[in-house]
C-alpha cells in the first residue's frame, strides 16, 4: 500500500501486527497529526493528503499512545530527567535540561562527585558554581549516587566513561555496569538514550539484551536510544546548546521521542536510521580528527628535516578557501576521545575480519609524538652543552589541550616521564592542574615567576593556555621548546619550534 503523506511517499506493509513504515519525520507528523485531531481514525477521511488503510492506522494508534504520554510530559516539560554519569559529558546536559525548566536528577557512582556538586562544587570547567548551587538549591538539580531513583525518572541519559584496556581495547564495564543498575529499576515507557562513544553495535547488541532481561521489550514497553555526545570543553563558541545533536533509536519511535527530548535542549537534531549509524558517526568524526592531526605530525617531522617551517606552511595553505582544513602538529593526542575512540572502531573492524589500517599508522605517528618532543630538548640542551641528565626542565601546561583541567591522556605526563628515567629534574606549571600522580612521579604546580624561569635549564610548552604571561616566559627563560606554536611571531635563537 501507499501512503501519501505531505510530499513524502511511503511504502507500507499493512498487517495489524506487522508492518513497516519509513521516516521518522512521518511518525512525528503522524503523532502532531494525532495530537490535533484528538484521534487519527475519526478524522482521517477529512485529510485530502492521507490514502489509509484502517488495520494499518490502529496498529501505528496503538504506538503512539504508547509514546504519546511520554512526548506529552517532554513537551510540557513535566517529564522527570535523568542523567548518570555526572562528568564532562553529563554534567553539562544535565544543567541545560535544568536551564530549560525540567527537574533533573544526576546521578553518580563516586561519592567525592555528588558531594562536592551537593556543596555546589563543580568539577569541569565549563559549568560554574554559582549555577550548580542555585539550581540545587531551588531543588530543581537534585544529585544522588543511589541508582533505585532510577525508577522515579522518565527519560535517562547515560554519560559512563568508555575507557580502554591495557591491550587497548574497548573497556565496556562501566556500560555493562549501568545497564546492570537500569535494568533493576526500569519500568515501562522510559526513555533511555546511551551518549557514550562506542563501537557500533553497542546499543542494540549489548545495552538492549541486558534491559530486556527485565522482561520488557525495547520499542514496545521502553524506548531505546543512542545519541553521541559532541562537547568540547573550554571551547567558547560551542556548548551543549549549538552543537547539533545526531539521534538513532531502536525504532522510529524511539528516535523521535529521543529527537523530541533533545530538540527542548538544542538547537538542531539529525535523526538517523539505527542507534549503530549514531555510534558510527562519533567515531568516524574522532577518527577523521585523529588521522588528519598524525598527518600534519609527519610532516612537521620531515618540515624539520627540510629546514621548512610547518607553521608557516599550514598558515598559508589554510588561506585556500576550500578542500583544504587546517590540523596542527604537536606533543602528542591527549583527552577521553581522539586518541581512545579511533581504536573502538578498528577494534569492532578487526571484529568482523577487517584491518583499518589507517588507524593504526596514525596512532603509530602520534603516539611517538612525546618520544619526538623529548628529541627536540635533547638537541636544544645539547646545542647548550648540558644533557638531559642532571638538567632543570619545567614544563609548562600539563593538561591534554589548553584552558582546561583535563589530564586524562595527555602527552605531558608522557614527556614528563621519559625526561625523569632520562635523569632530568623536572617541576611543572599549570594554572588549572595544581598537582599530578603519574607512574612515579607526583608533584605540584608552582607559581611562574622570573625567579623560576631563569634558574631552570629549559622551558617546554607543552600546553599553550590562554593565561600563561608568554612575555615572561620569553623573557626570562634559557632555553625554550615551544611546542604549539605559543610563542608565533617572535624569532629569538633560544627558542626552538617543534
Ligand atoms: N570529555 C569529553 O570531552 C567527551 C566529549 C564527547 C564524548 N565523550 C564521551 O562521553 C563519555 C563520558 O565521558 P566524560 O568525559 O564525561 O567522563 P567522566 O569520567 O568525566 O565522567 C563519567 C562519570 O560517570 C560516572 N560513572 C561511571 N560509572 C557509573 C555508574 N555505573 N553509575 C553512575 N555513574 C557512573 C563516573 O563516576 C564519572 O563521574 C565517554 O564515553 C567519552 O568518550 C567525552
Amino acid at each position: 500500500m501507499i501512503l501519501k503523506c505531505k510530499s513524502l511517499v511511503f511504502c507500507s506493509f499493512c498487517y495489524p501486527c506487522n508492518y513497516r513504515v519509513q521516516g521518522t519525520y512521518y511518525l512525528g507528523y503522524l503523532y502532531e497529526f494525532y495530537v490535533s485531531h484528538g484521534s487519527m481514525s475519526s478524522s482521517i477521511s477529512n485529510e485530502p493528503a492521507f490514502f489509509y488503510c484502517k488495520p494499518l492506522f490502529n496498529c501505528l494508534i496503538l504506538d503512539l499512545n504508547k509514546m504519546s504520554e511520554l512526548l506529552e510530559k517532554i513537551k510540557t516539560k513535566k517529564a522527570k530527567i535523568g542523567v548518570i554519569g555526572l562528568g564532562y559529558v553529563g554534567l553539562p546536559l544535565a544543567l541545560e535540561f535544568v536551564r530549560s525548566g525540567y527537574c533533573v536528577t544526576g546521578i553518580d557512582k563516586s561519592k567525592e562527585r555528588v558531594e562536592s556538586l551537593s556543596k555546589g562544587k563543580s568539577y569541569v570547567i565549563d559549568v560554574r558554581d554559582e549555577d550548580i548551587a542555585q539550581f540545587v538549591e531551588k531543588g530543581i538539580l537534585s544529585i544522588t549516587d543511589d541508582t533505585s531513583v532510577l525508577s522515579d525518572l522518565d527519560t535517562i541519559s547515560i554519560c559512563v566513561p568508555t575507557p580502554l584496556t591495557k591491550t587497548k581495547d574497548p573497556d565496556m564495564s562501566y556500560i555493562i555496569n549501568v545497564s546492570q543498575e537500569v535494568k533493576r529499576y526500569m519500568h515501562k515507557d522510559q526513555l533511555f538514550i546511551l551518549e557514550s562513544t562506542t563501537y557500533p553495535g553497542t546499543t542494540e547488541e549489548l545495552v538492549q539484551p541486558i534491559l530486556e532481561e527485565s522482561g520488557l521489550k525495547a520499542g514496545k514497553d521502553f524506548f531505546l536510544a543512542f545519541s553521541p555526545e559532541r562537547i568540547d570543553p573550554g571551547n567558547k563558541g560551542y556548548s551543549v546548546k549549538n552543537i547539533p545533536k545526531v539521534v538513532g533509536g531502536v525504532t522510529e519511535q524511539c528516535t523521535e521521542l529521543a529527537r523530541c527530548l533533545y530538540s527542548q535542549i538544542i538547537e538542531t537534531i539529525v535523526p538517523v536510521s539505527s542507534p549503530k549509524v549514531a555510534e558510527m558517526v562519533k567515531l568516524l568524526e574522532n577518527t577523521f580528527r585523529n588521522v588528519n592531526i598524525a598527518l600534519v605530525n609527519e610532516i612537521a617531522i620531515m618540515a624539520e628535516r627540510l629546514g621548512i617551517d610547518v607553521w608557516e606552511v599550514i598558515d598559508a595553505a589554510k588561506t585556500k578557501p576550500f578542500g583544504f582544513m587546517s590540523f596542527y602538529p604537536g606533543p602528542g593526542l591527549g583527552g577521553h576521545c581522539i586518541p581512545i575512540d579511533p581504536l573502538y572502531l578498528s577494534w569492532v573492524a578487526k571484529k568482523n575480519g577487517f584491518e583499518l589500517r589507517f588507524i593504526a599508522l596514525a596512532d603509530q605517528i602520534n603516539s611517538a609524538m612525546p618520544e619526538f618532543v623529548v628529541e627536540k630538548i635533547t638537541d636544544a640542551l645539547n646545542s647548550a652543552e648540558k644533557s638531559v641528565k642532571g638538567s632543570n626542565i619545567h614544563i609548562l601546561g600539563v593538561a591534554y589541550k589548553k584552558d582546561i583541567n583535563d589530564v586524562r591522556e595527555s602527552p605531558a605526563l608522557e614527556i614528563m616521564n621519559i625526561l625523569r628515567l632520562k635523569g632530568a629534574k623536572i617541576s611543572y606549571t599549570d594554572p588549572y592542574i595544581p598537582e599530578i600522580d603519574y607512574h612515579a612521579l607526583t608533584a605540584r604546580s608552582k607559581p611562574l615567576t622570573k625567579e623560576l624561569l631563569s634558574k631552570v635549564d629549559c622551558s617546554v610548552i607543552v600546553t599553550d593556555h590562554s593565561n600563561f604571561n608568554y612575555d615572561l616566559i620569553v623573557s626570562h627563560s634559557k632555553l625554550i621548546v615551544d611546542t604549539r606554536n605559543a610563542l608565533k611571531g617572535i624569532n629569538k635563537k633560544h627558542i626552538v619550534r617543534l
